[in-house]
C-alpha cells in the first residue's frame, strides 16, 4: 500500500478550477461562439485528473481501452461492467470537464431497450454525463434523449465495425460515400445528439459536415475543420507500443519517461542505493537506544554473523517496552 497523497489540496492550482464545468449546452455554446473544443480520452483516476487539470474540454472513457489499456487486438472484446470501471475511476478526477461513457460493442446492437437500459447504467452507477455510441442508430439516438440520457454520436471509421469495414479503413472518401457521411450526421443530429465525432474521413467530408451541422463535430483524423478535436491519451504521450497513425501528433514521451524511471528503480535496488536513510522511518533516539536490533546494540555492524542468528539479536524485553510506548502515542 502507498501512504502517498492524492487529495485535492496537494496539487498546484490547476487550470480548471477557476473555469466553469463543461455540460452538453455549453458544447453547442462552443460550437456558436467558434471555440474550438478540446478533448481526450482517460480510463483511470490519475490520467482523468490530469486531464481535467490542464483544462480540456471533454473526456472519453473510451472503449479503446480495450486496446491501449487491456492489451486487446481491438476494441470488442471490452465489457460493460469493465467500462463501468474506469468510467467510475475517472468520474472521480475529473472536475471540471465533460465525462463521456463509450457504450461498448454488444451493449446496444441487440434492441434500443437494451442500449438505453445499458446507457442508463453509465450516468446512474459511473457518474457519466452523456454517452457514445458508434453508427447511424437514429432511434436508439431518440430513445436515450427521450430517458434523459445525453447522446454523442460517432461517424465515419467506427472501430466497432471493424470486421464490416475489413480493417481499420478511413471512410467517405467518394462522393456517395461523403453525402451519406452528411445524410447521417444530420438524421442524428435531429434525433438528438448533442454532438458527433467524426473519426477518419476526408477533411474536406469533416469540413463541409461540421459547417453545415447544427451540433458540434469533434474529429479524430478528420483534419482542422471540425468544431473540436478528441485523441487517444496513450497516443498523445507515446504509450501504444506502435507506429502512430497518421493523424496522431505525439506531445511527449511516457514510455521513455516510465522506461527510463523503472530501470533506474530497478538499478537502485540491485546496489542497494533506494531506499536512503532519508527515505527511512526512524524510531526515537530513546527507543533506538533500548531496541536490540540496532546494529549498534547488536553488533550486528561489527559482526554481520550475529544478524543471522536471532537469539542473539532479538532482545525481547526492550522491544516489548518500546511497542508499549509507541501504542501509547
Ligand atoms: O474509443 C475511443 O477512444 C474513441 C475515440 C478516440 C473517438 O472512440
Amino acid at each position: 500500500m502507498s501512504l502517498t497523497e492524492f487529495s485535492a489540496s496537494a496539487s498546484l492550482a490547476p487550470r480548471s478550477l477557476s473555469l466553469p464545468k463543461v455540460t452538453m449546452p455549453a458544447l453547442a455554446e462552443m460550437k456558436r461562439q467558434g471555440k474550438p473544443i478540446s478533448a481526450l480520452t482517460a480510463y483511470d483516476y490519475a490520467t482523468a485528473r490530469l486531464v481535467d487539470e490542464a483544462g480540456i474540454d471533454l473526456i472519453l472513457v473510451g472503449d479503446s481501452l480495450a486496446m491501449v489499456v487491456l492489451g486487446y487486438e481491438n476494441t470488442l472484446a471490452v465489457t460493460v461492467d469493465e467500462m463501468l470501471h474506469h468510467t467510475r475511476a475517472v468520474h472521480r478526477g475529473v472536475h471540471r470537464a465533460l465525462v463521456v461513457a463509450d457504450m461498448p460493442f454488444g451493449s446496444y446492437h441487440g434492441s434500443v431497450s437494451e442500449g438505453v437500459a445499458n446507457a442508463v447504467r453509465f450516468i446512474k452507477e459511473a457518474g457519466a454525463e452523456a454517452v457514445k455510441i458508434e453508427g447511424p442508430r437514429v432511434e436508439l439516438v431518440r430513445a436515450l434523449v427521450e430517458a434523459e440520457v445525453p447522446v454523442i454520436g460517432h461517424l465515419g471509421l467506427t472501430p466497432q465495425s471493424v470486421h464490416r469495414m475489413g480493417g481499420y479503413r478511413v471512410q467517405g472518401r467518394t462522393v456517395d460515400s461523403a453525402m451519406q457521411l452528411q445524410s447521417d450526421a444530420f438524421a442524428l443530429a435531429r434525433a438528438g445528439a448533442g454532438a458527433i465525432v467524426l473519426e477518419g474521413i476526408p477533411r474536406e467530408a469533416a469540413g463541409a459536415i461540421t459547417a453545415a451541422l447544427p451540433v458540434p463535430t469533434i474529429g479524430i483524423g478528420a483534419g482542422p475543420d471540425c468544431d473540436g478535436q478528441i485523441l487517444v491519451f496513450h497516443d498523445l504521450v507515446n504509450l501504444t507500443f506502435a507506429p502512430p497513425a497518421k493523424f496522431v501528433r505525439r506531445y511527449g514521451d511516457a514510455s521513455a519517461l516510465f522506461r527510463s524511471a523503472v530501470e533506474h528503480y530497478r538499478e537502485d535496488v540491485e546496489h542497494h542505493a533506494f531506499p536512503s536513510d532519508a527515505e527511512s522511518y526512524h524510531l526515537p533516539e530513546s527507543a533506538r537506544q533500548l531496541f536490540s536490533l540496532d546494529p549498534d546494540v547488536t553488533g550486528a555492524r561489527d559482526n554481520p554473523d550475529a544478524a543471522a542468528n536471532p537469539d542473539a539479536v532479538v532482545n525481547v524485553d526492550a522491544r516489548e517496552e518500546m511497542a508499549e510506548e509507541t501504542n501509547q502515542g
